[in-house]
């Protein structure tokens, strides 16, 4: 039975031989290729998607939660606190309450999606909404983790990166290798850091990203891999402090999950793309929400709109010829479509209202079967 990905990569991470993980089952989530959307824009490339939503909590926050959370509770730390644009506090909310240590979670008000907001609540982790911007609440945060005895688990923990970088181990065993791109939405630049380090570690490279987790006990990871992929991260136009060398103190987007404008691993990120040879680029709030409706309606896969993004950004950057044809890529899908409700109906057909009789009913279906 599979029990999480700190049992499975065990020795692939720093955890101690005997420690109980604190663990939801998360990770194992699917590999799905695309297999109509590279017809739809004209273009020979095979896409797979890494749907992250599929994890318990529904985003890929969870890979690095039970790493956090597992070291706070062998370090006898009984509660955590993270600031958030809505999957960290989802995550921490659910992996402290089933380690049973308690969670603060900031949050920017009323800029959260819906779904993420109704988790933390559940979970019964005690929700502060600030007035002001992610960027403030992770300010904030690292001010209180340094004055109280609570565990700070936003990705500046460097067991949140290790955890993270498990989805690299996972692409390379479905593929059999590394893909030739590897795509991801950017917002405080702590996944893109992870899949660098999963990708250089597998490939017994070394990285600049890596230095965070000097002082951590000491893990192997076997070679399993000849290349690393180019790294490809996309920020939302309105939140795009990478893509134009500096931090952007009003951050606007549709895509919430990732309205972020001074990111805290901003350098490794940076040095990811750098190793890579990759870039970053930017997407509009349009774009964003364009491919987020086509990738549900034309693969059946629906993510929220900051992982759209990552297939935004791919899709406009083959239309260029940055990436020729040809090639393979991934895209990871960093969070499922539910987290963010309102934004999946504003942009979809209203569903029509008849009367319950089946003449009625009928008419509608045969009028759309024409
Ligand atoms: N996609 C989703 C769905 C996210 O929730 C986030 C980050 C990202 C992408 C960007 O990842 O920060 O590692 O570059 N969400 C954080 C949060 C900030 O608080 O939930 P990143």
């Amino acid at each position: 039975m599979y029990t999480g990905l700190i049992d499975k990569y065990r020795d692939r991470l720093p955890v101690a031989a005997d420690t109980r993980a604190v663990s939801l089952n998360e990770g194992a989530t699917p590999l799905i290729e695309l297999k109509n959307l590279p017809a739809l824009v004209r273009k020979k490339v095979s896409i797979h998607a890494k749907f992250e939503g599929a994890n318990p909590t529904g985003s890929f926050k969870d890979r690095g939660m039970t790493m956090a959370v597992t070291q706070a509770v062998e370090e006898g730390a009984r509660a955590i606190i993270c600031a958030s644009t809505g999957n960290t506090s989802a995550s921490a909310a659910a992996y402290a309450a089933r380690a049973g240590i308690a969670c603060f979670v900031l949050i920017p008000e009323g800029r959260i999606a819906l779904g993420k907001l109704s988790q933390a609540m559940m979970h019964g982790s005690v929700v502060i909404q600030i007035r002001g911007n992610f960027d403030e609440g992770m300010r904030l945060t690292q001010e209180l983790a340094a004055a109280l005895p609570v565990k700070i688990v936003n990705s500046i923990n460097p067991y949140r990166i290790q955890g993270q970088k498990t989805v690299a181990f996972e692409v390379i065993e479905a593929l059999g290798d590394a893909p030739d791109y590897h795509a991801l939405p950017v917002g405080n630049a702590g996944n893109i850091t992870a899949h660098w380090i999963g990708y250089s570690e597998a490939a017994g490279e070394s990285t600049q990203a890596l230095r965070a987790s000097a002082g951590m006990r000491k893990y192997r990871t076997p070679k399993t891999l000849e290349r690393r992929p180019i790294m490809l991260g996309y920020q939302a136009s309105g939140a795009a402090p990478i893509v134009r060398g500096r931090p952007v103190e009003n951050p606007e987007t549709v895509a919430t999950a990732i309205r972020i404008g001074n990111p805290v691993s901003w350098q490794q990120a940076v040095a990811a793309g750098r190793e890579s040879g990759g870039w970053f680029a930017e997407c509009t709030d349009d774009e964003i929400l364009h491919v987020q409706k086509m990738l549900a309606q034309a693969e059946g896969v629906f993510c929220e709109p900051a992982s759209a993004i990552a297939l935004a950004g791919v899709l406009k950057d083959l239309e260029l010829g940055k990436i020729g044809e040809g090639s393979s890529i991934v895209c990871t899908l960093t969070g499922h479509g539910l987290k963010d409700p309102d934004t999946a109906i504003a942009q979809s057909a209203k569903p029509m209202t008849a009367d319950a009789e089946l003449k009625a009913i009928e008419r509608v279906i045969r009028e759309r079967l024409k």
